[in-house]
């Protein structure tokens, strides 16, 4: 797809990369093939991108308006990002586990833009796979048995006073109180392409309304094998300046924690989303 001198190139698995584009200088109608990319393709990537934080937030308010993460730190002079970071000593990363941003809100974030500041030497690569493509591969029975049901998400087991991240080295991030849950259909239409997709993940979903536990676990975790197969999944390599664009609503991610004793630092600015249906 070209729009005027953006080039949009679909990668293989999950996303598309944008070529001649600098987002502080991109037109109105730009942003808006930016954002139908998203929509439609999960995810994009820029490449070498020289934003400033303050041109990363300006060009994400285009996009749509920005919501502060209540769990991560915040760069310092500037709340709308948060601190995606692992120092040389730190063995716990953020991030590190299939999920997408935020299911356990009423009205999940859309999507996040995160830049890449600093970079390991290797590794640090992050995966995406796409869930328009995982809930298109599915039988149609499974289709139908799915789109009657819905999942409860929740975020107390990751960033509450017992959150996961307690037991690790980086406990900043658990031992909050403000941890919200939320129930969402287990496939959703998606709000701007009209797409539907599989919408729970391995991370924050708990299990299927009216189901006991064995049995949310069972197909839960059928889906969570099927829904990451090599065809489904793109794996990004981030250099500084590297920006990835994502759809939490048709995606999942997955940072890499593969290059201990080397800093790894990324700008996260989250974007609002709505209520799935
Ligand atoms: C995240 O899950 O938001 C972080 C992804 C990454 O650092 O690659």
């Amino acid at each position: 797809m070209t729009v005027s001198t953006l080039d949009i190139r679909p990668l293989r698995g999950c996303g598309a990369l944008i070529e001649g584009l600098d987002p502080n200088r991109a037109s109105d109608r730009e942003v808006d093939a930016v954002r139908e990319a998203v929509f439609h393709r999960g995810v994009v990537f820029f490449r070498e991108t020289a934003l400033t934080p303050e041109q990363q937030i300006a060009f994400a308010r285009r996009l749509a308006p920005i919501v502060v993460n209540r769990y991560f730190p915040k760069t310092e002079r500037h709340p709308e990002i948060a601190k995606v970071e692992k120092a040389e000593a730190q063995t716990s990363n953020i991030g590190g586990g299939w999920h997408t941003d935020h299911s356990y809100d009423a009205a999940p974030a859309m999507g996040s833009v995160l830049l890449a500041v600093e970079t390991p030497p290797t590794g640090g690569d992050t995966l995406f796979a796409d869930m328009y493509a995982a809930y298109d591969a599915l039988s149609d029975g499974l289709k139908a048995t799915l789109e009657t049901l819905q999942a409860h998400h929740a975020s107390a087991h990751v960033f509450g006073t017992e959150g996961v991240y307690g037991k690790t080295d980086r406990p900043e991030l658990a031992g909050h109180a403000d941890t919200p849950e939320a129930i969402h259909p287990m496939v959703i239409r998606h709000p701007g392409s009209g797409r539907r997709a599989l919408y729970v993940n391995p991370a924050f979903t708990t299990g299927i309304v009216g189901w006991s536990r064995e049995e949310s676990f069972a197909l839960l975790g059928w889906l969570y094998q099927h829904a990451v197969k090599p065809q489904f999944v793109h794996r990004f390599s981030w250099r500084p300046g590297s920006m990835a664009i994502w759809d939490n609503r048709c995606t999942w991610h997955n940072a890499m924690n593969d290059y201990q004793g080397h800093r790894r630092l990324m700008h996260r600015i989250t974007l609002d989303g709505v209520a799935l249906g």
